[in-house]
């Protein structure tokens, strides 16, 4: 429809008819099997309010959204189309790693790739937009939705973000198998304090436009038809009713004309808040904010139309967010199509395809690091990957769980994974493998409490949990099992349900069962290769300190066991690197590798000087740091070379490079990083931060040369008045595989007026 129509049809609907469209039903409205994801109690819709609605979220299947569809169009008086949205976060029924472990590939292409399957999955079923990507910024392991993100870092976040509105939208939404995109939760929702989900962001304007928006404007540049409105205050003023955090910087700095949305019931949650008296408070400070739809709550239907006739709010701000949610519809050729590409011809040949679940287990063995690989002193080889003569016992709760996918993986259904064990049984020579599950993924008293917080449905298998009898007897098979293996596997880590909404932890350890299950195993057998599982960074002191190797894999997907059994055999060399820091303890949170230096740094590691910013009882550097992972090849990365030692005169830029070589004894691929550092500026600089990174793949012995070119934009940072500049000086740059890195070449930006 062109434009012209559109506004035409915005002029022939009623006050309450363009009121409709900004309201969103929960789909358990229209269907039992619809994922409810917020507090059903806020839905009181009228028959009329669910019949006109202008979106519907929760819901897929090509043949329930056609039908839906059809009776709604019949009866609605324009016969405009509905807009069917859901959270497909890292998959819908392929489920690829969780955004936190594709963080861990630093391979935006590759993130797009799954996050195109992702939307070819979605379109043949029915959907029209996705809530995700989420662009929040996250460096507190404490809070559940960690796992949503994907690190701690800003550069990195904004390559992914973009990725991913790409891989859903391709190049307009309303391609065939494309869907819309919404980048998620603006603004800043990632720092609540204490870690505990939903609490207030405080956060200095500096801060907030330094490290916590740039994601969100990457992802908008990126094109993003929607953006998502925070939970979180910030700074005590709510998101969904911030008239600066949406006018000013959301749509007049950043541009964004696009639908925004709150999040589920956050229109509502203002009274919660204590930023609204009542609910026509809450409506009238949304509305003008510029939040288009309300999600799941009925503040907008029973109040807007009535605010425009008693003149408390105009038909203006009405008409511009109906508009928006109709140009969306158009954008996506709904008024064409209703049904853009819902088939279930279509659903039967693309969800869980081959091609699909190839994509999700090279996806999954990207995810996986490697955090340690000790040599055994006996083979003087390095304990992985396991020798094919081994007689290997997996041991732990996750042998044969497969759960293997987020919480936010709604769709996705843990009997289309592949376990560790499968993928053993599959890959590994039978003879030589034992499998026993050892303990619980908790102990069962938490289980309990997790079945009445959670879910009462939720049954003692899908909890990993056992009586006291079972317990002993799967303890004591594990222990045999461990004395007749040469190598143990131990495949522990945090349930899945542990992690994401509403699961902030304020212990971020391995669970008490499986910690007790290692120390008894370590005590059997020392040849211990540990698999960690889970939607956080994990306080993994004592596992590391005990086993001879440890591989982080996350929450890897449905072809996570392949994915791990490919890493353990060799099959595929890891390359994963950590996308976020692994605290010492909870007690360091938040730690991130990019802080300010103090007044009184550490001088190096060992310094044990005592005026210094550090603990008593702890170090101040995490147990594993941002940017780190290990290889089955050896890779040395010369000194760094510049081409130049200034720029910002006559040259605006320099070329800074290194020579990778494979040392080792088989092919793999690095992830070379660059850093910078701003030595001295009006405000302080991070001590580094990462500003490029590139992939190579070389086999044994070849060697490559690895380029960045840096630029004065690169140097840009808010200074004290919020403008985005650089400022003449010292600066260092290290080229490294790690955050953790020292040498580095020093260059300077001569004064602007040469520039
Ligand atoms: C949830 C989440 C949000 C999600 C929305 C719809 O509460 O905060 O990320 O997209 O509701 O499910």
């Amino acid at each position: 429809m062109t434009d012209k129509k559109l506004r035409e049809l915005l002029n022939d609907m009623t006050l309450e008819e363009k009121v409709n469209q900004l309201v969103q039903i929960p789909g358990s409205y229209y269907d039992k099997n619809a994922s409810v994801t917020g507090g059903i109690e806020n839905s009181r819709f009228s028959e009329t309010q669910r019949s006109q609605a202008g979106s519907i979220l929760g819901i897929t299947g090509a043949k329930t959204l056609r039908q839906i569809q059809e009776t709604y169009m019949e009866n609605h008086p324009h016969h405009i189309p509905l807009l069917f949205m859901l959270d497909v976060i890292h998959g819908l029924r392929t489920i690829f790693p969780m955004p936190l472990a594709l963080g861990a590939t630093f391979d935006p292409n590759l993130v797009e790739l799954t996050a195109q399957a992702a939307a070819r999955e979605s379109a043949v079923s029915g959907i029209h937009v996705t809530f995700a990507p989420m662009a929040d910024l996250v460096r507190d392991a404490r809070w559940g939705r960690v796992m949503e993100s994907t690190g701690e870092d800003t550069y990195l976040n904004s390559l992914m973000t973009a990725a991913m509105v790409s891989g859903f939208q391709g190049n307009h939404p309303g391609e065939p198998e494309r869907i819309a995109a919404c980048v998620k939760h603006f603004a800043a929702y990632g720092k609540p304090e204490g870690g505990r989900e939903y609490s207030n962001v405080e956060l200095s304007e500096h801060a907030l436009r330094e490290f916590y928006l740039p994601a969100y404007e990457s992802g908008i540049r990126a094109g993003s038809e929607l953006v998502m409105a925070s939970f979180n205050t910030l700074n005590g003023i709510p998101s969904s009713g911030n008239h600066w955090l949406m006018q000013k910087v959301l749509r007049k700095e950043m541009g964004f004309d696009g639908v925004l949305i709150s999040d589920w019931a956050s229109i509502e949650e203002m009274i919660h808040h204590g930023f609204c008296q009542d609910e026509k408070e809450a409506a009238k400070k949304a509305i003008e904010a510029g939040v288009d739809i309300d999600m799941a709550t009925t503040i907008y239907a029973n109040h807007l139309a009535g605010m425009v006739k008693s003149g408390e709010i105009t038909e203006a701000c009405i008409d511009e967010a109906a508009y928006r949610v109709l140009r969306l519809k158009n954008r996506l050729g709904l008024f064409e199509n209703p049904f853009k590409d819902g088939d279930e011809d279509k659903e039967k040949e693309v969800i869980l395809s081959g091609e699909h679940r190839a994509l999700a287990r090279k996806a999954a063995r990207e995810s996986v690091v490697l955090l340690k690989n000790e040599k055994d002193v006996q083979t003087g080889k390095k304990l992985l990957p396991v020798n094919s003569e081994e007689i290997v016992a997996f041991i732990g709760p996750y042998v044969q769980s497969k759960g293997l996918h987020s919480t936010w993986a709604i769709k996705g259904r843990a009997e289309d994974a592949v376990s560790i064990r499968e993928a053993a049984e599959e890959n590994m020579v039978n003879e030589n493998v034992m499998f026993a599950c050892g303990c619980g993924m908790m102990n069962r008293d938490n289980g309990m409490i997790l079945k009445r917080h959670i879910d009462e449905t939720l049954t003692e298998a899908d909890l990993g949990i056992f009586d006291e009898q079972t317990e002993k007897q799967i303890e004591r098979e594990a222990l045999e099992a461990a004395a007749k293996a040469s190598l143990v596997v131990l495949c522990l880590g945090e349930h899945r349900l542990l992690s994401g909404e509403a699961a902030s932890r304020s212990d971020i350890g391995i669970p008490m069962v499986q910690l007790e299950l290692f120390r008894k195993v370590s005590e059997v057998n020392p040849r211990i290769v540990t698999v960690i599982f889970g939607g956080r960074p994990l306080d993994l002191r004592e596992i590391s300190e005990k086993s001879m190797a440890v591989l982080e894999v996350w929450l890897p997907g449905t072809e996570g066991g392949n994915a791990i059994v490919d890493v353990l055999t060799g099959a595929y060399n890891p390359s994963g690197k950590l996308p976020v820091s692994f605290p010492y303890s909870v007690g360091q949170i938040p730690v991130h590798y990019n802080e300010y230096a103090t007044g009184r740094p550490l001088n190096g590691k060992e310094d044990i000087a005592f005026y210094r910013s550090r603990y008593l009882d702890i170090p101040n550097h995490p147990l594993y740091p941002f940017g780190y992972g290990l290889s089955y090849t050896d890779f040395v990365i010369s000194p760094v070379e510049l081409s130049r030692k200034t720029i910002g005169g006559a040259e605006k830029s320099l070329k800074a490079f290194v020579t990778v070589k494979n040392a080792g004894s088989r092919k793999g691929t690095e992830t070379v990083q660059l850093y910078i550092r701003d030595i001295a500026a009006s405000v302080v600089r991070p001590v580094k931060e990462l500003k490029g990174i590139c992939k190579v793949t070389l086999e044994q012995g070849e060697e490559q040369k690895v380029e960045f070119e840096i630029t004065e934009e690169m140097l840009q940072f808010h200074d004290a008045d919020g403008r985005l500049t650089s400022e003449p000086g010292s600066y260092l740059l290290w080229i490294d595989n790690s955050s953790d890195t020292e040498a580095g070449a020093e260059f300077a930006l001569e004064r602007k007026e040469h520039i």
